[in-house]
């Protein structure tokens, strides 16, 4: 049944590239620049490479990451500074050279002897950052802790590199200062401003994805710093999606296995000293009290219920339906309270759920006779990383050459069979798992796929065989309850 599985985006082909030497002069970095913005689950890095050609013709750039680095990667993407347009990214693997990892960026043109070009990597890392210490009591500030390695790895000579690291506020007890660098130092080589740490400029950085340069001179460096946001994690996402066109509808259900991720707490939490906080506005900016999320236009139906049942406490805007194509993104905002305030290592499970019109995420190609749906992987809890997702789509009864398209490559795909109330052979599903889902991962998931009509048909004829035995025991109940009369 299942034709194709196709990915979008380009990202993290396997390597088919002919090999290369990584110690190629092919370029120069006239200049790197990384800058880290320190969050709770998420950090964003975003590093620019002043690109020179040394040699004629070149069409791709390589970019190296440490081995931990590469771990803690889980969104990467490339542009030409100023550019729209993603570059196409192969994923090399670590070649050469122990623990270095190496992407291959196509660039947009060849450039010349001399020619430059400025490009801008940009990641998302994950379980980057940890509570330092692990413990907190309750009206302490959260500290977390961020490592990082302190030259950026080119296989490329570097004029000069810096890299910022901006913490969320300026109080930060302490960072590391670097050692045995003095080849490359000017002034100094660290210096605080504000909330901003710059490691750097460090001058005349030769290639340095060789064991010798890593041996001599890479060095982990770390920040503590003070971050007032909860550290979410969703431990783990069920979404759930359920196409019906006998009913024009689409649903949607989140069931969320949400943690703070901050430092445990100490001691006992008090109920009136977070109510006063709360009172004051002095609330310890670590607990969780309240989420906002960015529903779809033209919801109807929302429901949000944890393990006690349904919660109340949740205020939603609705925005009505957005015609399909149009370029006015528009939500629904949902403001939701949970249960209890979420203090550092504490869980909270629940479940979102609405409907929404199928027009609006279905379409119709008339060409090859198939429907088409549009179903985004997430909704995204700001803040927070998803550790593992399950993304199940419930087609249509009957529903056959079914295709689907990711925007991005799934951990594990399938077909499966889903059986619900007044189904007759069950439902043809796709299931997706993910893990390590970001902001950046909310992107569309498209299905398409035919309905025969002879299974537009079969849900009429069960609900009419349904609602005919239903009949069918009424009439015996009527008849028993005559008898009963009589009797
Ligand atoms: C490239 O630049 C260098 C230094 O500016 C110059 O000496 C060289 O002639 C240039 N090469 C070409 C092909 O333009
Ligand atoms: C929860 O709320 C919905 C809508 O308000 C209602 O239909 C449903 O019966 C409620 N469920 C419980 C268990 O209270
Ligand atoms: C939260 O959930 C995790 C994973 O299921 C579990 O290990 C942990 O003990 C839970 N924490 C609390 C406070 O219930």
């Amino acid at each position: 049944m299942l034709r194709r599985w196709r990915t979008l985006s380009l990202l993290l082909l396997s390597s088919l590239l002919p090999s290369f030497s990584l110690a190629g002069p092919a370029f120069e970095n006239t200049a790197i620049v990384r800058t880290i913005e320190l969050g709770g689950s998420l950090v964003h890095v975003s590093t620019t490479y002043a690109v020179k050609a040394l040699e004629p013709g070149q069409t791709v750039y390589h970019v190296t990451f440490g081995k931990h680095e590469k771990e803690k990667t889980s969104w990467i993407e490339a542009k030409v500074k100023g550019q729209v347009k993603p570059l196409e990214i192969t994923d090399l693997g670590e070649r050469d050279v122990r623990d270095v990892h190496v992407f291959a960026v196509s660039l947009p043109r060849k450039l010349a002897i001399n020619g430059t070009i400025n490009l801008v990597l940009e990641t998302i890392q994950t379980h980057a950052t940890y509570p330092y210490p692990s413990y907190a009591a309750q009206a302490d500030p959260q500290l977390l802790k961020y490592d990082t390695d302190l030259f950026v790895l080119s296989p490329y000579t570097t004029l000069v590199q810096r890299t910022k690291i901006k913490s969320s506020s300026s109080d930060i007890p302490s960072y590391s200062t670097p050692e045995g660098i003095d080849e490359f130092v000017g002034d100094a080589s660290v210096t605080k401003s504000g909330a901003t740490i710059t490691y750097g400029p460090y001058h005349n950085v030769a290639s340095s994805t060789n064991a010798e340069f890593l041996f001599k001179h890479q060095q982990p460096i770390s920040a503590h710093y003070n971050h007032g946001h909860p550290v979410l994690e969703v431990m783990k996402l069920q979404r759930s999606v359920e196409i019906s066109h006998w009913g024009s509808n689409l649903n949607i259900e989140d069931r969320f296995n949400l943690r703070n991720a901050g430092p445990l707490l100490r001691g006992h939490f008090s109920r009136l000293d977070y109510q006063s906080q709360n009172y004051f506005g002095r609330m310890a900016g670590h607990i969780l009290s309240g989420l906002t999320l960015h529903l779809p236009a033209g919801l109807t139906n929302a429901y949000f219920y944890d393990l006690n049942g349904n919660v109340s406490t949740s205020h939603l805007r609705q925005t009505p339906s957005v015609p399909r194509g149009s370029k006015a993104i528009q939500h629904s905002i949902l403001e939701m309270r949970p249960r209890y305030p979420l203090l550092g290592g504490w869980n909270y499970s629940f479940t979102l759920g609405f409907d929404t019109p199928l027009q609006d995420s279905v379409s119709w190609d008339a060409v090859n006779q198939r429907h088409i749906v549009g179903v985004p992987v997430m909704t995204h809890i700001p803040g927070s990383v998803v550790d593992e997702a399950e993304v199940k789509i419930i087609l249509p009864e009957g529903a056959t050459d079914i295709d689907v398209v990711t925007p991005f490559p799934a951990l594990s795909s399938a077909i499966l069979t889903h059986v619900s109330y007044l189904d007759t052979t069950g439902r043809p599903a796709v299931s997706l798992s993910y893990k390590d889902l970001t902001d950046k991962h909310t992107a569309m998931i498209y299905v398409s796929y035919k309905v025969p009509l002879s299974a537009h048909l079969k849900k009429p004829v069960a609900v009419g065989a349904a609602f005919m035995s239903l009949f069918m025991i009424g009439l015996v109940a009527r008849r028993v309850d005559l008898r009963l009369h009589k009797a």
